[in-house]
């Protein structure tokens, strides 16, 4: 199950999500989620086009996995 950390940067809040090999989630870009940084559909009530963006995990390891 996907994990999440936050931590202040330089007085800038970074989020850092952790996946699972396969996993879907989907994330929120209206910062109005109760469950956030995942989308919970709160958006669907929103005066607003944004939806969350889904990101797909690779189903297993890659080839350059830990060259970053
Ligand atoms: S709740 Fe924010 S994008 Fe879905």
């Amino acid at each position: 199950m996907a994990e999440h950390t936050t931590e202040n940067r330089a007085g800038h809040l970074r989020t850092t999500v952790h996946l699972e090999y396969g996993e879907v989630v989907a994330l929120c870009r209206c910062f109005k989620s109760k469950q956030f940084p995942f989308c919970d559909g709160t958006h669907k009530t929103l005066d607003s086009e944004v939806g969350p963006v889904v990101v797909h995990a690779p189903k297993e390891p890659q080839a350059d996995e830990g060259n970053n």
